[in-house]
């Protein structure tokens, strides 16, 4: 069984991918739903998440484990491999690589948690792949916590996405990436907004294809165990509220785990 996790709703964007990728595989996603967003906690108390739940995720017996999410990627992949040493690892980081290469004005922006903004990873992404490339780290606080409310298309946060994007767009940067797997769901407010400016760069087929290399094709049933840590209902009513009409009718109820 692969074992996906995220602080909430935002690592079904990479689920889904996985899903499509091994449609025979068995998986279980676990939202920490009562700790999300992990963007504006500490380091500590992320890292303290990620071991709680990798270790919870490996006693269910899964033997793939997906970070499907930047923030826990760039805090805490390295210590989660550390402790686990026995089961691949899978993470998720911004594409700052195929931005950078791909980039014609050699101006990229990365759409990030705060937490994200200030990890010496992503420092590190940057030194070895931006090659020259102007880089704008861009935090976006509150925007994962949008999204969690399933209504994320306000006109207040609408008008703040475009304040954002415009701006980016104004400064020259022609490739935007995501580097929170929350804001995948923002894909429609967004890509109307670089209309022959700029791309959207978007990982999650990536991290698909990794998972199929590092785990194998998996024969099993297909089945989508969903677990959560908090307001389960909620991550189960998330599927089709979010599109997601494959993985819903996969899943069965969610459980709530205390962890
Ligand atoms: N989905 C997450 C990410 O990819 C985290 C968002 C949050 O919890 O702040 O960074």
């Amino acid at each position: 069984m692969i074992g996906v996790f995220d602080s909430g709703l935002g690592g079904l964007s990479v689920l889904a991918t996985i899903t499509h990728a091994l449609p025979r595989a068995d998986l279980v996603y676990l939202a920490d739903s009562a700790h999300v967003p992990y963007g504006d906690k500490p380091d500590s108390f992320i890292t303290g998440r990620v071991l709680t739940i990798g270790r919870h995720l490996a006693s269910l017996g899964c033997d793939l484990l997906v970070v499907a999410c930047n923030t826990a990627t760039m805090t805490a992949i390295q210590t989660l491999r550390d402790h686990l040493p026995h089961i691949p690892v899978v993470g998720v980081e911004p594409g700052i690589k195929p931005a950078a290469q791909s980039s014609l004005a050699r101006h990229i922006a990365v759409l990030v948690t705060e937490a994200t903004a200030r990890s010496q990873r992503l420092r590190q992404l940057v030194e070895h792949h931006a090659d020259g490339t102007q880089v704008d780290i861009v935090p976006c606080p509150g925007w994962a916590t949008h999204i969690e409310t399933l209504q994320p298309e306000t006109p207040a946060f609408r008008a703040e996405i475009t304040g954002k994007i415009e701006a980016l767009l104004a400064a020259g940067a022609d490739r935007i990436v995501l580097g929170c797997t929350h804001y995948a769901f923002l894909t429609p407010v967004i890509v109307p907004l670089l209309a022959g400016h700029a791309e959207l760069i978007d990982v999650s087929a990536a991290i698909a294809r990794q998972v199929v290399r590092l785990g194998g094709e998996r024969a099993g049933h297909a089945k989508l165990h969903l677990q959560a840590t908090a307001y389960p209902e909620r991550l189960r009513a998330a599927l089709p509220a979010l599109g997601l009409h494959e993985l819903a009718n996969r899943a069965g109820a969610a459980l709530q785990v205390n962890l």
